[in-house]
């Protein structure tokens, strides 16, 4: 049943990402944002009151709201499976944050739970749906650099204990900066280069502790459980090739690559971790052009996209299936750097549609 009119959505979560959620979703007319859910009973309160949402309490309050279509799951990365289960339970579709479990078997059991019940799950991250990084699959699928054939992405930080108040969860199983920050390199690689089908890779951890840089926990020392620096190569099933470093070990600026190069020329494309920015076209032989784009609405972007998916019908971009495949990929490339050996990735994905160009997420259109 694809129902009519807006589409009603809850929020459980109302931690930090949460803010940049509801800056936006709040302002598409196709969603009625109606209740923020949290433990914390006070953060509920001070987003929902914040943002002009009616509704605050608990996650069994929320889930009785029959007016709510969509759960947008903003909870620590150890709650996305038993939270996303329960959302399906109550028969919401969900929006899913990253990473979308900490492994396969908690993965394939919210697939298996919303095909069930005839549900949807899509997840994070929505920047590849952003006119940045849609620009540039815009522009590889016109041919600007021919074939496609290798590519290479970099992010490296200090760590988000920096600027995190609450980064527990960055350095648990679930966290570390290949499944925190890998999904949003490697759903823009997927989504240029198509499903990766092999990886090799090494991993290392700078420091056994981390210390909490800001707010009222200032000071407070966490231990290290994961891997904070992963270097891996990547085969994908068209025959393309990439490398990929994923890093908290690193006092560089925070200067994240993004490269493709073609047979026929290169590109660098904007951070995959935002909505916007240029991407550069370097044509061999030929002169480089720039791609130009301007801020546009971030985070909420795929709530907004499976909602107008649940109305007409058709299959959201961001699918669970994508986030799985992407989780997959991050697995595999720990297996691969604890066993020294290369890993076949057993799941697989077709590329999404590319957004319309004419897509406006400030238009009425439910
Ligand atoms: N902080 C960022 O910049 C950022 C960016 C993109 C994605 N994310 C992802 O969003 C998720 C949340 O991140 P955050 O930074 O907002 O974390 P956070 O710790 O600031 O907030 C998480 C909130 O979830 C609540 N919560 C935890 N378990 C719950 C449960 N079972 N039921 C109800 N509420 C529960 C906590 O009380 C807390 O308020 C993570 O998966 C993270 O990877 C964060």
């Amino acid at each position: 049943m694809s129902g009519s009119g807006r589409v009603g959505v809850g929020i459980i979560g109302a931690g930090v990402i949460s803010e940049q959620y509801l800056t936006w979703m709040t302002t598409f007319p196709d969603l009625d944002v109606r209740f923020v859910a949290d433990l914390a009973l006070d953060r509920a309160r001070a987003q929902a009151e914040k943002w002009g949402v009616a509704g605050f309490g608990t996650v069994e309050q929320l889930l009785a709201d029959d007016a709510i279509e969509i759960v947008v799951n903003l909870t620590v990365p150890a709650a996305h499976v038993p939270v996303g289960l329960q959302i399906l339970d109550a028969g919401k579709h969900v929006w899913a944050e990253k990473p979308f479990a900490l492994d396969r078997e908690g993965g394939r059991r919210l697939l298996d739970r919303a095909a069930e019940l005839e549900l949807r799950i899509a997840s994070a991250p929505d920047t590849v749906l952003g006119r940045g990084i849609q620009t540039a699959l815009r522009a590889i699928d016109a041919g600007r650099i021919g074939r496609p054939v290798s590519a290479r992405a970099v992010f490296r930080s200090p760590g988000h204990e920096t600027w995190h108040p609450n980064p527990d969860f960055y350095y648990q199983p679930g966290g570390g900066p290949l499944l925190d920050m890998g999904p949003y390199f490697l759903t823009a690689l997927v989504q240029a280069l198509g499903a990766v089908t092999r990886v090799q890779a090494t991993a290392t951890r700078a420091r056994a502790e981390r210390v909490i840089g800001s707010g009222p926990r200032q000071g407070t020392v966490l231990t290290v459980e994961v891997d904070t620096q992963i270097s891996g190569l990547l085969e994908f099933a068209g025959g393309a090739t990439a490398t990929v470093e994923f890093s908290f070990d690193s006092a560089l600026p925070y200067a994240p690559v993004l490269e493709v190069l073609g047979d026929a020329g290169a590109m660098l494309l904007p951070d995959p971790n935002g909505f916007d920015g240029d991407t550069e076209v370097f044509p061999w032989g030929g002169e480089p052009v720039t791609l130009p784009v301007a801020a546009n609405p971030g985070r909420g972007t795929g709530v907004l996209e499976l909602a107008r998916a649940i109305r007409a019908d058709r299959p959201e971009r961001a699918s669970g299936a994508l986030a799985f495949h992407v989780q997959d990929v991050m697995l595999s490339l720990g297996e691969a750097a604890a066993s020294r050996t290369a890993v076949e990735v057993q799941s697989t994905i077709e590329q999404a549609p590319l957004m319309s160009e004419d897509w406006d997420p400030t238009a009425a259109t439910l």
